[in-house]
């Protein structure tokens, strides 16, 4: 079962988070993580900017879950920009070691193929860092995405574009269409971390925690992974129904030190 982790607030579950990846960081000389954009990672970004030290990270390889098809890879809300400027450069990361998927629409074709394959030389995702839509997607795998697929072009659903138009002057720049890892290639991550905070997340955490696997709700795959961790805030996790069970048990862990 899912580990549940419930925190007083998004910046000491980005300290937690910050931990886990500086120990994977410091007993391998060339980790692989997967990053996630939108709000919820930021609080795991600033943390490790915060903590960064004077660690070597030249081994380090950063893979994104997906990208918007069409943005220029320099628009500012192209997940390649929010990467480089929320994750590689307080970093000091260099551009070459963030992987993100290929959303140009001529190259569209072979772009899932050769997120795969790069991902695929580097030995695979270590730590993948997830958040959730109030959807219950995972990445951009909406809804009614096949529970086995790999990286290629998903179009987004109304909710998701509504969802993200606050990064865009207008609900029409939203693009339609994504590249995104799929739902079986999160799962070959070795260590998945699913982050959530507020509210609006509360439905769709129970859903992927409690509820039956579905592709109504793409993250409740999470069940089908070896090692996952939830992170939540009390408010996220107001609606697991079994919220009093998980509160404190990873603490009462024997020789627990952090996810
Ligand atoms: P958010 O998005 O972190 O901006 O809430 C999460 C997601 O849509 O996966």
């Amino acid at each position: 079962m899912a580990e549940v982790v419930v925190l007083g607030s998004a910046e000491e579950a980005g300290a937690l988070v910050a931990d886990a990846i500086w120990r994977l960081v410091d007993s391998d000389p060339a980790p692989v993580l997967g990053v996630a954009t939108g709000s919820t990672p930021l609080v795991v970004y600033r943390a490790l900017a915060a903590t960064r030290g004077g660690r070597d990270l030249s081994g380090l390889r950063a893979f994104a879950l997906d990208e918007y098809v069409g943005l220029s890879p320099d628009h500012p809300q192209s997940y390649r920009r929010t990467l480089l400027t929320e994750f590689a450069e307080p970093l000091g990361l260099d551009v070459g070691q963030v992987v993100v998927p290929d959303g140009d629409p001529a190259r569209l074709p072979s772009a899932g193929a050769a997120f795969e394959q790069a991902l695929a030389e580097a030995g695979g995702v270590d730590l993948q860092l997830l958040g959730i839509g109030t959807d219950g997607h995972i990445g951009f795998n909406e809804p009614g995405s096949s529970l086995a697929s790999r990286t290629r072009v998903k179009t987004l659903t109304e909710q998701t574009r509504r969802d993200n138009a606050r990064f865009f002057d207008s609900l029409e720049n939203v693009p339609i269409h994504c590249v995104t890892q799929g739902l079986g290639t999160i799962l070959d991550a070795r260590h998945l971390v699913l982050l959530a905070f507020g509210a609006a997340k509360a439905a769709a955490v129970a859903a992927a925690v409690e509820g039956p696997v579905s592709a109504s709700c793409p993250a409740s795959i999470i069940q089908f992974h070896p090692h996952v961790t939830v992170v939540l805030d009390a408010e996220a996790a107001g609606e697991l129904a079994n919220l009093r069970y998980y509160q404190g048990v990873w603490e009462r862990k024997p020789g627990w030190q952090g996810i």
